[in-house]
């Protein structure tokens, strides 16, 4: 087999694929401060010991994204073995894809990667396209990381209401494992009113 065979096409360090505006997230009360207390402490726990599913689900600027971030910040910085194999996917790229990919070769090697990649940081799961084929990929994707017990964090706008409504009652199914889907406040938007919104922005001001 050749070299170029042998790699994970677009396959980079995790560190590397978290976005920068990430960068100082942790999962603690000071790094998340308008969050309730047992998002952050389960983020924790999760962070030094990531098992199975762990999906935030919460309306815009909830803070989704940056918990996420602290996760993936937490992995890295700890040197948990999996980080070799860790990935941050963007959930609409990854969904505009599909299509691509599966114009070339079935599967495609974005949807492969997502399918079997050790430990995955899944952000705007359900943001972008949700035809009928890439909601099918998506099914395919979540039974594939759920059948191999794969650690998988997820950010998604979608309830696991909105879900079951969308007919996504065997994804919903499978998310829930182990850890059940947290739901991060449905009123609260962070990006406007957070204390650490404040911070950032004072920090931009100089
Ligand atoms: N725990 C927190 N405490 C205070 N402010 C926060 C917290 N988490 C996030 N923020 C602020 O809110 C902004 C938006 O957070 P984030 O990107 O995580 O939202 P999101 O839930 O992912 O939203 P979307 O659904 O639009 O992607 C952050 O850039 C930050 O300024
Ligand atoms: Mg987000």
């Amino acid at each position: 087999m050749r070299f170029d065979q042998a790699t994970d096409h677009g396959a980079m360090p995790l560190a590397a694929t978290i976005p920068p505006e990430f960068a100082d997230a942790w999962p603690d009360r000071a790094h998340c401060p308008d969050m309730p207390k047992s998002a952050v402490a389960f983020a924790a726990q999760y962070a030094a010991d990531p098992v199975g599913f762990f999906v935030l689900t919460g309306s815009y600027g909830s803070g989704k994204s940056w918990l996420m971030g602290g996760i993936a910040n937490a992995v890295v910085r700890r040197h948990n073995p999996t980080i070799r194999t860790a990935t941050w996917l963007d959930g609409p790229k990854l969904a505009a894809g599909i299509e691509v990919d599966y114009g070339v070769t079935v599967p495609g090697w974005r949807v492969d990667r997502a399918k079997t990649t050790p430990l995955v940081f899944l952000d705007d799961f359900l943001t972008g396209k949700t035809d009928a084929r890439t909601l099918a990929v998506w099914d395919d994707i979540i039974a594939a990381r759920h059948a191999a017990r794969l650690a998988t964090v997820i950010t998604t706008n979608a309830s696991s209401g909105d879900m079951a409504g969308m007919g996504l009652g065997r994804i919903v199914s499978r998310l829930a494992w182990p850890h059940g889907i947290r739901q991060l406040s449905r009123d609260d938007d962070l990006r406007q009113t957070g204390k650490l919104t404040a911070k950032q922005k004072g920090q931009s001001n100089g």
